[in-house]
């Protein structure tokens, strides 16, 4: 969490800054701050609140020229979020300035020891203790800049990623990472640094992005200068070319960015299949998988483990790959995985799902699970992350940037990506004949038009949203592959709405959830025609009873239902497993919609950040 821009080069520092900080303020937003260097004064202003809060305050309150300047955009670890708790820190000199993502777990016993030797403290927070350490190692070892970041760090426990400047040194920056993300963009006698490349995609394409335990010292005129932070060796910069564009990172016409997100679910679904799926040849080609072959169909076991939304994902292709692979399968929450002492071997293989590809707890979960003996493989979207660098082998979902902070498209996108990998190990293991599988990739290829077609349900799904605003609790109820959708849903209302949702396995709410059942309480169910059909429509006559409002999501042409529901919403039909692609259009389109009307920031929900690089 937490987002950190830099630059240092020829052209004026704050108005990089401050654009790169709105493009990372998915990465937390409780506060936001700025330092510009002119090669005489830091003019600094940081400040409670977005990054609109803090161009109001700085462009009324310091002199915006320099050609060094550092950002900051604050998701709250240590110390609540305002104004002096901010970053940009100053050490105590007033000579250092630092900004930082992560945590510095052991920052107590350091400045308690920095305390004794006179260092005094302005804020709560961990970084403040950084930027004095490194002053005091500075001074005591008398050593240069870097040198002192170098060995301060290695007395620091914790995750990082920072930038730190000194005033004595206009022509240099120093950047170093452990567990939390730091790119560096390499532009004519200039270097940006943010937490990911969007601040600086229009100004270059030449970027680097540092590994765990590396530093940088990067100094005007001169080759960047690369380090281990452990022992001091020398790293080759790996410096690749972007792929990404500028577009992919605007709103694009769209009021927001998880709207636009919505609507990019046919394409992007169509981006994750492309180039892989041949339904004509039935064919699947996945490098990641084809090269790791053996290991898939040796496997005792998959298990799953990812956090919130991207487990949902893993929840359903448990679904996918025991109902089509005959696999088994376990899904894991990455934080109690890692913490569990869980049974692994080299017989399992572990699939991570992360859409940021930086999640702390999945990374650690991945960890542990190759310290094991098991085979690691990664679907992750954004590529470089750390997580698709620490698999043995991985697969893109290839969804373009998702920057709201309710995952949409991502969802969808795994959904696909773990389908394509079940339907290869089915075909492998002869559990699929080629023409089922024909058949089966034939219908994959169907899913950008049908998502096209659900989304259709936009303008009814606003009315729907118009009369349910104002609840205050909510129930999802699905069955099978649809389970997790249920869960998801709910996880979409909560987080943006703001509204308690709850879900659950449709034939579970006989065992405790239909006490919450009454005349105020919308119940959102999942009644696709395959599967489990008549049971759920027996719960939906069993929450009709007890006059619960009842928000169906149905085939299209399905009659019995629509007797029985407030509102149905219909979606194309498809094959059971692919259903969760379609019927979780209109649950994120209500969320949307609901958040928007109950005035919520459908974008920045409180409390929340895009990217989870803590515990
Ligand atoms: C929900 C949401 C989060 C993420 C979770 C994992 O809309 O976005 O629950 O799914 O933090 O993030 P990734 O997939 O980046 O590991």
């Amino acid at each position: 969490m937490c987002g950190i821009v830099g630059y240092i080069g020829h052209r004026d520092a704050y108005p990089i800054i401050i654009k790169g900080l709105q493009r990372l303020e998915y990465r937390g937003y409780d506060s936001a701050g700025v330092a510009i260097y002119d090669g005489k004064n830091i003019n600094l202003s940081k400040t409670k609140g977005k990054v609109e809060d803090l161009k109001k305050k700085s462009e009324s309150e310091i002199s915006l020229a320099g050609k060094l300047g550092i950002g900051h955009t604050r998701w709250a670890t240590h110390g609540v979020p305002n104004d002096v708790n901010s970053h940009p820190h100053y050490s105590n000199s007033g000579e250092l300035v630092i900004i930082h993502n992560g945590i510095i777990e052991n920052y107590d016993s350091i400045k308690k020891e920095l305390i004794k030797r006179g260092y005094v403290f302005h804020s709560d927070t961990d970084t403040e203790v950084l930027v004095n350490l490194i002053e005091e190692v500075k001074k005591k070892e008398d050593v240069k800049l870097g040198k002192a970041v170098q060995i301060a760090l290695n007395q620091v426990v914790g995750a990082y990623a920072i930038t730190v400047f000194d005033i004595n040194k206009p022509d240099e920056i120093v950047v170093a990472k452990l567990g939390s993300p730091l790119a560096i963009g390499i532009g004519e006698n200039e270097f940006f640094i943010a937490s990911d490349a969007s601040p600086f995609i229009e100004f270059t394409n030449n970027a680097m992005y540092l590994e765990d335990e590396q530093m940088a010292i990067l100094r005007l005129g001169k080759e960047i200068k690369l380090r281990k932070i452990k022992d001091d060796s020398v790293v080759y910069p790996n410096i690749q070319e972007l792929q990404l564009n500028i577009e992919e990172i605007e709103k694009g016409g769209y009021d927001h960015f998880m709207l636009k997100e919505i609507y990019e679910q046919p394409r992007a679904i169509l981006d994750t299949y492309r180039g892989r799926l041949l339904a004509s040849q039935g064919l699947i080609k996945m490098a990641g998988v084809d090269d790791n072959l053996e290991k898939f169909l040796n496997a005792n076991r998959i298990i799953i483990v990812a956090c919130g939304t991207s487990w949902h994902a893993g929840l359903v292709a448990e679904y996918i790959f025991e109902d089509l692979a005959r696999i088994p399968v376990e899904v894991e929450y990455a934080s109690e995985f890692r913490y569990r002492n869980p049974v692994i071997t080299d017989k399992d293989v572990v699939i991570a799902i992360s859409q940021s590809g930086e999640t702390a707890d999945t990374l650690a979960a991945i960890k542990l699970a190759k310290e094991k003996g098991a085979f690691v493989f990664g679907v992750c979207n954004v590529v470089g992350s750390s997580i698709s660098r620490e698999t043995d082998a991985g697969a893109y979902t290839h969804a373009g940037p998702e920057i709201g902070v309710a995952s949409t498209k991502a969802f969808t996108t795994q959904i696909t990506i773990l389908t394509l990998i079940a339907l290869k190990l089915a075909k492998e293991k002869g559990v699929f004949s080629t023409s089922k599988l024909h058949e089966f990739l034939t219908e994959l290829e169907n899913i950008p038009s049908k998502v096209e077609k659900a989304l259709q349900s936009n303008k009814l799904v606003e009315k729907i949203a118009e009369v349910y605003k104002d609840s205050t609790n909510c129930l999802y109820l699905g069955r099978g592959y649809n389970f997790p959708v249920a869960l998801e849903g709910a996880l979409k209302l909560k987080e943006i709405s703001y509204i308690h949702a709850e879900g659950y396995p449709a034939a579970e709410m006989k065992h405790g959830p239909i006490a919450l059942i009454d005349e105020h309480m919308p119940v959102i169910v999942i009644a696709t025609n395959k599967g489990h059909y008549d049971k759920v429509v027996s719960n939906i006559q069993e929450i009709k009873s007890r006059k619960g409002r009842i928000i169906a999501i149905v085939t299209e042409g399905d009659t019995t239902v629509k007797e029985l529901a407030d509102y149905v919403i219909e979606v194309p039909e498809t094959f059971e497993s692919l259903t969760p692609l379609l019927t979780t259009i209109p649950l994120q389109l209500l969320s949307y919609h609901i958040a928007l009307m109950r005035g919520c920031n459908v974008d920045q929900p409180r409390n929340l950040a895009k990217s989870v690089t803590v515990e």
